[in-house]
């Protein structure tokens, strides 16, 4: 068919893949009030942007760098001042601007979807069906958060809703990850602008373009409505030193980051003793799993599990890194062959093979990706043993390691690989103990097709985005914010693509709880 047909095709069955999930459960010190819902909403029928990629459309080369590298801690002031000069210009727009200018910028972001994805793949090692997604997500964070800015309009200093006031930010630094090096940046660029903030970006160091094509269009946007550009600044910094002048800096109100937890807390570290704390707002690590029962449609759940695992390679804050097997799915022969034969099924290889499921790991493995790949702990043995396929250490062949026991290095340690491991558990209520074992609560899934089993499942797991009979990757923009619980979030923890995100990045005369 054409590619309107395959995108009406692939537009439904990813509507009909993503409605199942409720509204998790939530921690008392993440509360944002009005995300209960989101879960449970597919309110606006526009989004997602979902597309199929046209592989005609990959540009040939990444694009040049033209960032800044800052070099001394004036620099730093420099960049600072120039963002805080910039937003009372901003802010003084009417709102109904500043929601357009956002939306232009979705459509900027759609003329430069080769861009992006070419940068993605040369960059991050992205293979085009995991990018042109990403692409989808970054329009999708655009429209999305332009549509709340009339919530949050200083103009008149008024929630619509219940008549706080609120008062933006002055000038947010984003710190995003390499993993998503399109949407994430983006995501948090145009909330910060959504709530009223001028905005530094600073890339993460392996995928600078990917970052630079993606402010070029909301530039592109800035331009052609003749807002300053200083709005936005994208710049990098190396030095350990100079980055940390920038996240400590008095002039930056808010950094929202995305990344490990100790990097969070390094950053909150840095940023003590400020009036009303470090405002660090983080979406940090995971430990997430899958759990199958004996009632669970064993094709449906192998396909899920092995998109969730091995995506990107496994390098995704919500992958899955385990499976945890209820009663007689454990000693199944059927759902063990299945599971094998899907993961040797995946064809890895370097993004320019478009037919490839599984690209390369960022860099070579070392650490506690190394050791997932390398080592077998007591009990653990291989079902699947991953090995290099290349002289470059990055094109890994995907693992499955079974045994892995209660309270082990790989139950409980983020990876960030294509390794998965294999628990058991005697019932259902087992699996969520081990699922719930870990200092984190990001992604979760169940696999089961028994109501009551999934009503437990639901009342008990401790995670920010618990998924039913879906792969636990991918959460699209407001059908599934984003975000985590324990210690996968640090800060206010409204989730990203959810309807309380823009409203955290300001302060509220009331007691900080918008809505
Ligand atoms: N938002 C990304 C996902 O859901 C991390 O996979």
């Amino acid at each position: 068919g054409t590619i309107a047909d395959q995108e009406a095709r692939f537009r439904a069955s990813v509507a009909a893949m993503t409605t199942t999930p409720a509204a998790p459960r939530r921690t008392p010190e993440h509360p944002p009030a009005g995300d209960r819902f989101a879960n449970t909403t597919d309110a606006d029928p526009a989004l997602p942007t979902v597309r199929v990629w046209a592989a005609d459309r990959v540009a040939a080369r990444p694009a040049p760098l033209t960032s800044p590298v800052l070099g001394s801690v004036a620099e730093v002031d420099a960049v600072v001042a120039a963002g805080r000069a910039a937003q009372p210009a901003w802010i003084a727009r009417p709102a109904t601007e500043r929601a357009a200018l956002l939306r232009r910028a979705a459509d900027e972001l759609e003329a430069r979807r080769g861009e992006l994805v070419t940068a993605m793949a040369a960059e991050g090692g992205k293979t085009v069906a995991e990018a042109d997604p990403e692409v989808s997500e970054a329009i999708d964070f655009a429209r999305y958060y332009a549509d709340r800015i009339p919530e949050l309009d200083p103009a008149t200093g008024h929630l619509s809703t219940d008549g706080a006031r609120f008062t933006p930010a002055t000038l947010t630094l984003v710190t995003p990850p390499w993993n998503f090096p399109v949407a994430i940046p983006t995501g948090g660029v145009l909330a910060a602008l959504a709530a009223g903030s001028a905005v530094v970006i600073k890339p993460a160091h392996p995928v600078p373009a990917c970052t630079e094509v993606a402010v070029a269009a909301v530039h592109a946007a800035l331009a052609a409505d003749g807002a300053p550009r200083d709005l936005l600044q994208v710049v990098r910094a190396d030095e350990r030193e100079v980055g940390r002048a920038l996240v400590a800096h008095d002039g930056v109100d808010t950094v929202v980051l995305t990344g490990a937890i100790e990097t969070a807390r390094m950053f909150e570290t840095w940023r003590a003793g400020r009036p009303g704390g470090p405002r660090v707002y983080a979406e940090t690590s995971g430990k997430n799993s899958l759990v199958i029962t004996p009632a669970a449609d064993y094709d449906l759940a192998v396909a899920d599990l092995v998109k969730s695992a091995f995506g990107h390679a496994g390098q995704k804050c919500s992958a899955a890194s385990l499976v945890i097997l209820v009663g007689s799915a454990g000693t199944s022969a059927r759902l063990r062959r299945q599971l094998v034969d899907a993961v040797r099924s995946l064809r890895v290889g370097w993004p320019t093979d478009l037919g490839a499921t599984m690209g390369p790991v960022i860099e070579p493995p070392e650490g506690k990706l190394r050791r997932a790949q390398t080592t077998l702990e007591p009990g653990e043995s291989w079902v699947v043993e991953p090995r290099p396929l290349d002289e470059s250490g990055r094109l890994w062949s995907p693992g499955v390691k079974d045994g892995v026991a209660p309270g082990s290095f790989f139950h409980l340690t983020e990876c960030f690989g294509p390794v998965l491991g294999i628990m058991r558990a005697r019932t259902l209520a087992e699996a969520v103990e081990l699922q719930n074992a870990t200092d984190f609560g990001l992604t979760g899934g169940l696999h089961s097709l028994d109501e009551e089993e999934i009503d437990y499942w639901l009342d008990h797991v401790e995670v920010g985005n618990a998924y039913v009979n879906r792969h636990i990757t991918g959460a699209i923009v407001q059908r599934q914010p984003f975000g985590g619980w324990k210690g996968s979030a640090v800060g206010p923890g409204a989730k990203a693509g959810g309807p309380n995100y823009v409203a955290q990045l300001g302060d509220w005369d009331t007691d900080g709880v918008p809505g």
